[in-house]
This record gives structure tokens, sequence and C-alpha cells, in this order.
């Protein structure tokens, strides 16, 4: 930047949700102050999903909004953190639960920041791929599930225009979903909704809870989740084996996930039943109806008896 005559000024933070929060943003907005940019500057956000969040935050308030740019680093963030312009940090309340709609101008995305993400970081950004190809279509959950396929058998590097073109698919996809509904009505149940973009977070979100935020990453959390909502859409006979058994496929291929038979069912329905994304009282399912065809089902159509064994039918196939 600064060899293309832009005046630049870097600010780091430290590394890690824990430092997602307001503290944080009120120091960068302390910097963005001293080095007196205006408001026709901009602030790029180099590195992975906090990193984005964070900045988008701070240049949705920073002197009413200045524009940003996203550079994200991690594939999580490349396929889906870094495009949508949600913002937000923590709060001890809750994990984003302060947090705005800012746009970035530009997403810029250099896979080759890939080749030193530690390999447990790429299993949480693969389960996040196959959470958004589930989703979208079967072409592309095909397209996931065969570049994973090849992955894990030598047969293409990660660093690859096959990995390159796949992230280009993912991108509008999920940039599609956001021109249609950018703020993400809670009204809208259709298959366009921003909605279906959380297929998998209500057991996610519950089992990061349950292990108080340290042993999954977000995406091994999701991957999880996805098993459980698979097996619930099965069980309420929406979804085929068949296709439960190509989710399952997909997400085996993404890696190794961390334990889940040590973990209470009771406290994970509890959670599940206080999850954020409810509606008038009422978890808000993001269910299957086969694979690229989501279903939102509000939560009175979920006994807590059927959840329970789905929840234990899942963690027999991990
Ligand atoms: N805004 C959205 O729509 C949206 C969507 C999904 C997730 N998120 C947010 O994204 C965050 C998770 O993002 P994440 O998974 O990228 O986590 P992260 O930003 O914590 O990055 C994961 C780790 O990888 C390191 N890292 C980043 N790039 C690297 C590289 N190229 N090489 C080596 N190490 C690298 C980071 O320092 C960090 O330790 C969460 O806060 C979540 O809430 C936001």
């Amino acid at each position: 930047l600064q060899a293309s005559d832009f005046v630049v000024s870097q600010l780091l933070i430290g590394d890690g949700e824990r430092f997602k929060t307001l503290g944080t943003a009120e120091h960068a907005i302390g910097q963005l102050s001293e080095a007196g940019l205006e408001r026709n500057d901009a602030v790029l956000a180099l590195g992975g999903g906090v990193v984005g969040d964070l900045t988008g935050f701070v240049a949705s308030v920073y002197l009413r909004g200045i524009a940003f740019i996203q550079a994200p680093t991690t594939l999580l963030a490349q396929i889906d953190a870094s495009i949508g312009g949600k913002t937000a940090v923590n709060s001890p309340l809750g994990k984003n639960l302060i947090g705005s709609f800012h746009q970035p101008s530009v997403v810029l995305i250099d896979i080759e920041t890939l080749s030193s993400l530690p390999s447990r970081e790429l299993v949480a950004g693969f389960c996040e791929c196959v959470k958004q190809a589930t989703v979208a279509s079967r072409k592309l959950f095909v397209e996931t599930r065969d570049f994973l396929d090849r992955l894990r058998s030598n047969r293409v590097p990660l660093i690859s225009t096959e990995l390159q073109k796949l992230i280009a698919k993912h991108c509008s996809f999920k940039a599609s979903i956001v021109a249609g509904d950018a703020q993400e009505s809670i009204s809208r149940t259709d298959r366009r909704s921003r909605r279906i973009l959380n297929f998998g977070h209500t057991v996610g979100h519950a089992l990061e809870a349950v292990t108080g935020y340290r042993r999954f990453r977000h995406g091994e959390a999701v991957g999880l989740g996805m098993l459980v909502a698979g097996e619930l859409s099965k069980n309420l006979g929406l979804l085929e084996e068949l296709e439960l058994k190509s989710l399952r496929e997909a997400i085996r291929l993404c890696g190794p996930l961390p334990r889940v038979d040590d973990l209470d069912e009771d406290t994970i329905l509890d959670l599940i039943s206080r999850d954020k994304k409810s509606l008038s009282g009422q978890v808000q399912w993001v269910l299957l109806e086969s694979i690229g065809h989501a279903r939102i089902l509000d939560g009175k159509h979920v006994t807590r008896r059927l959840l329970k064994h789905s929840l234990r039918s899942s963690w027999r196939e991990i």
C-alpha cells in the first residue's frame, strides 16, 4: 500500500476471540483518531474472522461509519465471515451481542495465506464450507465434497486453482443470499432467507457454550451441529437416509472433530432451548429436506425426547 503512495498506519490486536471486545474496539477507535483518519479514509482488516468482525464494527461506528476492506486470512473468513457485512464484538453477556450491519467495500482473498493456517483451523473452515454447500445446492455440495476427497487422498494440494475456484463459488453463493436478505429478516423462512446459513448452529452454539468456548473451534461445533440437524431431519421424516449419509461423509472428510461423548446431554438440551436465534420463545431449527434444500422449522415440532434421541444417534456416528 505504501509503495502505491497510500498513507498507512497499522494497529495490531491480541490473538483470539477474547480480544473481540468493546475494549479493543475503543482502543482501535482511539488509534484511528490519533492517526487522523477522516470520513473518506478506509480501514483494512487483515486476519481471520475475529479481526474482520472487530474491524467492521469499528469502521461502522467511527465518524458514524467509514469504508472498510476485508482481507481474510482463514478459510472460514474467506468463504463466510468476510462476506455479508455482519460485524460484532462480544460482551460478557453473549457472543456477538454488540454489532451492526456494515458492508465491506471490497473483499480481497489470497488463498496463499492459507499455507500457514494450523490444520485445526482448516478443519473448522472446511466444516463451514460443507455447511454452506449443503444449504446452497447439490452442485456446490458435490464440488465441495469432491475437493475434500481429493485433498484427503493427496490428489490435489491445498493451495491450488481448484481451491481458489471453490472459494469463489462459495463467496458468490453467500453474496447472493445476502443480496436478497441483507439484514437476516426474522419473518422469512424461505430457502433463500439468510437464516438458512445458520444450519448446524443451534446445536453448535450449545456445544460451544457447554464447554465454556474452550473445546471447539466454531466450525468444528457447527460440523457436529450439522450431524444432529441432519439426524433430526431424518427422524422427522423430512430427509432420506441416503442424503444423511452423504452429509455425514462430507463432514467426515473435513477432518477429525473433538470428542462429545463426555458432555451432559441434558445441559446441551437446556442450552438449545435458550438459543439466541429463538423467536417468541421457540427455537428456530434449520433442517434439511435434501442436499441443497434447507427448511426452517419452529421448535414446537421438535420434542425434547426426539432431540435427545437425535443427539445420541449422531454422537454414535462420529
Ligand atoms: N461476520 C460474519 O458473518 C461471521 C461469520 C462466521 C464467523 N464469524 C466470526 O469469525 C470469528 C472466527 O473466525 P476465524 O475462525 O477466522 O477465527 P480467528 O480470527 O480467531 O482465526 C483463527 C486463528 O488463526 C490465526 N490465523 C489467521 N490467519 C492465519 C494464517 N493465514 N496463518 C496462520 N494463522 C492464521 C489467528 O491468529 C487465530 O489464532 C468468530 O469471532 C465468529 O463470530 C463472523
